[in-house]
Parts: C-alpha cells; sequence; structure tokens
C-alpha cells in the first residue's frame, strides 16, 4: 500500500469507495445516497491523498483551509490558534474489506505532517457515533479539545468531537 496525491483521473474510483463506506459505516453521516459525490466534492480542499494497493484505490484523505469554520472556533476557544493557523483533515475513508491493516493510521499521519508544511496545524471533526474513527484518533496522539453541535432538521443537531493534531515535532 502506498500514499500519493489524488488526481482527477481518480475522481471515479474515490466516489465509489466512499459509496461503499456509505453504506457500510453510513458516513458520511446524515447524508443521502445521491448526496455523497457533493459531500465529496464540497469545501476548501488545498490537497488530497489517496491509498492505493494493488492498483485499487483504498483509502482518501483531505486537507481542507477554509477562512473560517465551527470547529476552528472550537479550536481557538480551547488552545487560542486562530483559523489561519489550522487545517482540517477531512474526508477520510478507508475500504471496508481492510480495515485494521494500517491503511486509515497511514493517511492521517501523512496529512497531520502537510499541515505544518502550510504553516498550519492539523485539526479535525469527528462524528460521536463513529467509534472506529474517534478510536483512531485516540490511538494517533490527537487530543480532545471540544464538542460542536451543528443543528440538524427540525430537533436534531449532528455531535461531533474536535480533535487537534499532537505538536510536530521541533526541528
Ligand atoms: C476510521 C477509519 C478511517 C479507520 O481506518 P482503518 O484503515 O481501519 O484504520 P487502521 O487500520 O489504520 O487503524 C489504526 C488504529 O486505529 C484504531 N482503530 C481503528 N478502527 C478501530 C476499531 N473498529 N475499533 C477499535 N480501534 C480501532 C486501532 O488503534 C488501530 O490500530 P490496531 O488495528 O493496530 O489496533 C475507517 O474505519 C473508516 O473509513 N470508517 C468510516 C469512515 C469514517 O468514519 N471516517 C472518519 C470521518 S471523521
Amino acid at each position: 500500500m502506498h500514499i500519493r496525491a489524488k488526481t482527477d483521473s481518480d475522481a471515479a474510483a474515490c466516489l465509489d469507495l466512499l459509496m461503499r463506506v456509505h453504506a457500510a459505516d453510513g458516513y458520511p453521516l446524515h447524508t443521502a445516497p445521491d448526496r455523497v459525490a457533493a459531500y465529496l466534492a464540497e469545501g476548501d480542499e488545498v490537497a488530497a491523498w489517496v491509498a492505493e494497493h494493488d492498483g485499487r484505490v483504498v483509502g482518501h484523505v483531505a486537507l481542507h483551509c477554509p477562512p473560517a469554520d465551527p470547529t476552528f472556533e472550537v479550536v481557538e476557544r480551547a488552545t487560542g490558534l486562530p483559523a489561519a493557523k489550522l487545517a482540517l483533515v477531512a474526508r477520510l475513508f478507508t475500504a471496508p474489506e481492510l480495515r485494521r491493516s494500517g491503511v486509515g493510521r497511514t493517511l492521517l499521519r501523512h496529512t497531520a505532517a502537510q499541515a505544518p508544511m502550510l504553516g498550519r496545524r492539523a485539526v479535525l471533526d469527528v462524528g460521536q457515533t463513529l467509534h472506529s474513527a474517534v478510536a483512531l484518533y485516540e490511538a494517533e496522539g490527537w487530543s480532545r479539545v471540544g464538542e460542536l453541535r451543528l443543528p440538524l432538521a427540525p430537533d436534531s443537531t449532528l455531535d461531533l468531537w474536535v480533535y487537534m493534531s499532537p505538536a510536530p515535532p521541533s526541528s
């Protein structure tokens, strides 16, 4: 398995994979199947990578740098770091048949290591019901810095944990 930058020609394979993840895990949360493609495409993506195994895309992750974001606000309240110093790890998913073989960890470490090169610290939000993802972030030493409740129609919320990456090694 190796990690490489995502290219335009990976679009169909990434969407196929995310459709399978959606069926298996319900991620992205509260998203109808016909909205999954839009979810993958939206956001202020500055870079994205795929994991490839035997010539197949088996994982995906992106780094987003929006000018402002509710997740950044949670991090800023907790740590004082402003949006301009933060980057969101987003759209992390791996092939259901290859789980627990290190693909997610490799993608997460790769992405978190890119953020300091942009002068930023990697942060993320995760649905509180996505137990595998929460276990991965905790196992990788990410710190839970707060909680976010995004309103959903009409009487419910999307409840998220907000995590910050471990401090990068000082040079
Ligand atoms: C979360 C996800 C990306 C993890 O991918 P993965 O390739 O299975 O992760 P890894 O094999 O690298 O796991 C690394 C470590 O994370 C932890 N972990 C991952 N899944 C776990 C699970 N189901 N239960 C307990 N710990 C788990 C373990 O510590 C694991 O190490 P170990 O297998 O040596 O014990 C994958 O489950 C996924 O795509 N889930 C659906 C999409 C999703 O929730 N994305 C996150 C959005 S914020």
